[in-house]
């Protein structure tokens, strides 16, 4: 039985992909009524408000709330053996030695999701100790092939992942709605600029999927003394690539700084 801690965006995002990929036995514990209706309405699986409970009756748990709430679970869980359960946790800041304090065990993989796991798109990033048993490593691997793809890396590597695939589809979403806005300005209706922006960023994120790089599509749309040529000018000029750059840069330095103060 896998369990969830936590039934909130990202626990369902999981849950989805799982469902859809026929992974049955999934057991949510959350202290929200509605939520728990939600979810069990959904995805004709069993909820508790109790993470004693849900902890006892499933061999991996997934810790899926917000970091500021482990203080109050380490509690209520200091009972509990660990010992033969496998921890996935996703939340983000919280480092290895950490959880090995609050769940007493090595069996731990830690993860950074990201949203598009929504629709089984997701980028997750996992680190483990190298002691860790191929059986915990495999189990987590089948969860979150579920959600998209899996790269392992080292945990020092956590805050630049965080950076640029946790935080990263927020900074696609700003650049999406520029183009929308931008496209407005032309003279397009905003629905009409929506579609157009978003299936341009779908079709050309899935022509990168295929191994021509970002320069060589450039190439492919951008002729001399054309159109894009004119466009990327302006890009160009005004350095975005530095603005790319200090955006990820700000938010890595605060991925450090809240991982310090979550994790110690
Ligand atoms: N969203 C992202 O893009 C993203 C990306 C990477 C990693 N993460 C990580 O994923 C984790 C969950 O994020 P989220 O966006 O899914 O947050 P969320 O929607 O707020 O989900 C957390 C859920 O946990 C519940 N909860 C709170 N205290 C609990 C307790 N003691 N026992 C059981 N459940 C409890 C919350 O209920 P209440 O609402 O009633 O408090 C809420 O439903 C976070 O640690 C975050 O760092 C998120």
């Amino acid at each position: 039985m896998i369990g969830f801690i936590g039934g909130g965006n990202m626990a369902e995002a999981m849950i989805k992909g799982m469902a859809a990929r026929g992974i049955k036995d999934i057991l949510v514990s959350e202290p929200r009524q509605e939520r728990r209706q939600h979810l069990e309405q959904l995805y004709n699986l069993k909820t508790t408000s109790n993470n004693v409970e849900l902890t006892n009756g499933c061999n991996v748990v997934v810790i899926a709330i917000k970091p500021q709430n482990l203080s109050a679970i380490a509690d209520e869980l200091k009972d509990v053996d660990f010992t033969n359960k496998t921890v996935i946790s996703i939340m983000a800041g919280i480092n290895l030695s950490t959880l090995e304090k609050v769940f007493r065990t090595k069996n731990i993989v830690r993860v950074m999701p990201n949203t598009p796991a929504l629709e089984q798109e997701g980028m997750s990033v996992m680190s483990a100790r190298d002691t860790v048993s191929d059986n915990t490593i495999n189990r987590a691997k089948d969860i979150l092939s579920s959600i998209g793809k899996i790269l392992t890396l080292p945990e020092t590597l956590m805050d630049a992942v965080t950076a640029l695939s946790g935080s990263g589809p927020a900074f696609i979403a700003h650049f999406v709605d520029s183009m929308i806005e931008a496209g407005e300005k032309l003279g397009l209706a905003r629905d009409i600029a929506t579609i157009l922006a978003i299936q341009t960023m779908t079709g050309t994120a899935k022509l990168l999927s295929t191994g021509i790089t970002p320069q060589e599509l450039i190439k492919m749309v951008a002729s001399p003394g054309g159109t894009t040529e004119a466009g990327l000018n302006i890009l160009n000029n005004r350095d975005t690539k530095d603005i790319v750059t200090q955006t990820l840069t700000a938010a890595h330095q605060r991925s450090i700084e809240l991982g310090k103060k979550l994790s110690g």
